[in-house]
C-alpha cells in the first residue's frame, strides 16, 4: 500500500457532535438529504465559505443526466438560495470539469460563470486543477485538468495569502539592479501558489507509482467515485476563511470538505442526499477524530517518477515502436 500520512487532529474539541440539521454555532452539521431543504434551514449570511463540487450531469450513480439547459436551470435555483445564505465578505469555490454529450465537450466553469455574475458574484480567480494522468481520450486530446471558480460576493473579501504560501524554486535570487542590488528579491514567507495547482497529479490519478504493477489506492480514497482531495479544500480554507468562520458544502459526499475544515479551526455544514456518502462521512470524521485519518499532507510535492520504475519503461515488445523512438529522442 501506498504511505499515507495519519494526520494529527488540530483543533479537536472533547465532545464533537455531528448534527444532523442546521443548528447556529455547530461545529458540524452534516445533513442526510436534498440541499434544498438545508439551505431552507439556514440564515441569510451564515457561511463564510461555500467549497463543493457539484454534480456534472454525466449519469454519475448519484444524479439523473438531463439536457445541459435543464440541469443549469435546477443549479441555478440551488446558487440563488446559497448565495443569499454568504456572508458579504464570503466567497464560493465551485470546482467544475466538462459535461460530455455525443462527444461534444461543454466545460461547466464556462455556463456557471454567467449565472454567478447574474447573482452579483464576483470572480477572482478560475483555478486550473492540473491532473497528471485520467481517461485516454480518442478523437480529441485527453483532458487533463478542472477548474474551480473563486467568486467573492462583494470586494471587501478575506484572503489570507500568506497562510498558503509555497516554496519558491529559487529562494536565492536578488535582484541584480536598482535600489535593493544585492538584496533576496523573493518573499521569505515563500511564494503565491498561482491558479495552476498540481495538486496530488499522478497519485491520485493511478496510485500505483510507490508498488509498480500493484493498483493500490490512494490513503484518502473512498468508494465515492468523484472525491476530490483534503488538500485542495484546505487551500481554500486557509486562504478564504479564519478560524471559527464557517466552511458549506451543498454537495458533501463523503465529507472531504467537513475534514478540510475541521483540521483547520472552521465550523463545516454539509448536505449529502446519499445515506452511504453519509455514512463514510461521519466515519472520516471520527477517523479524523481520533487521529487516524489518513490524509496526503498540504504541500507535499507531487511525486516525479525517476524513471526507473518498470511503469517508466517501454516493454519489451514496444522496443521497436514510434513511442521508444520518441523516448530515445528526448533523452538525447
Ligand atoms: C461530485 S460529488 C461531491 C464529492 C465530494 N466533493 C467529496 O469529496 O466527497 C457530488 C455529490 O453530491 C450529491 N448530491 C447530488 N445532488 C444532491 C442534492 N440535491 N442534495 C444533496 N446532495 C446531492 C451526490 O450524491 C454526490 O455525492
Amino acid at each position: 500500500m501506498m504511505a499515507g500520512k495519519t494526520t494529527e487532529p488540530l483543533y479537536v474539541t472533547s465532545e464533537l457532535v455531528v448534527q444532523d440539521k442546521y443548528v447556529p454555532d455547530a461545529r458540524v452539521v452534516l445533513f442526510e438529504g436534498d440541499t434544498i431543504q438545508l439551505l431552507a434551514q439556514m440564515p441569510n449570511g451564515a457561511v463564510d465559505l461555500v467549497i463543493t463540487s457539484p454534480p456534472y450531469n454525466l449519469g454519475k450513480s448519484y444524479e439523473t443526466r438531463t439536457t445541459i439547459e435543464q440541469y443549469l436551470a435546477g443549479q441555478e435555483q440551488v446558487l440563488g438560495q446559497m448565495i443569499d445564505k454568504l456572508a458579504d465578505t464570503g466567497s464560493v469555490c465551485w470546482q467544475v470539469g466538462n459535461f460530455v454529450q455525443d462527444g461534444e465537450v461543454f466545460p461547466l466553469d464556462i455556463y456557471y460563470y454567467p449565472i454567478f455574475k447574474r447573482f452579483g458574484m464576483k470572480l477572482r480567480n478560475r483555478i486550473v486543477w492540473h491532473f497528471g494522468h485520467g481517461l485516454h481520450a480518442s478523437k480529441r486530446f485527453s483532458g487533463r485538468y478542472e477548474t474551480l471558480l473563486w467568486f467573492t460576493k462583494t470586494d471587501n473579501y478575506t484572503f489570507n495569502l500568506d497562510d498558503v504560501r509555497v516554496p519558491s524554486k529559487y529562494p536565492g535570487k536578488r535582484h541584480f539592479k536598482g535600489p535593493n542590488i544585492g538584496k533576496p528579491s523573493g518573499n521569505p514567507k515563500g511564494k503565491n501558489p498561482s491558479d495552476i495547482w498540481q495538486l496530488m497529479a499522478e497519485e491520485w490519478e493511478t496510485c500505483m507509482w510507490d508498488i509498480p504493477n500493484v493498483k493500490s489506492n490512494h490513503p484518502e480514497k473512498t468508494e465515492h467515485p468523484c472525491q476530490f482531495p483534503v488538500e485542495l479544500v484546505e487551500r481554500c480554507v486557509l486562504a478564504m476563511t479564519n478560524p471559527d468562520d464557517t466552511v458549506f458544502d451543498p454537495y458533501g459526499g463523503v465529507g472531504t470538505s467537513i475534514v478540510g475544515a475541521l483540521r483547520h479551526g472552521r465550523r463545516a455544514v454539509a448536505s449529502e442526499q446519499d445515506p452511504d456518502f453519509c455514512r463514510i462521512a461521519r466515519e472520516r470524521i471520527d477517523e479524523w477524530q481520533a487521529g487516524s485519518l489518513k490524509v496526503r499532507p498540504l504541500g507535499k510535492p507531487v511525486h516525479q517518477p525517476s524513471g526507473r520504475e518498470k511503469v517508466s519503461q517501454v516493454p519489451d515488445e514496444w522496443q521497436h515502436s514510434e513511442q521508444a523512438r520518441l523516448l530515445e529522442r528526448k533523452a538525447k
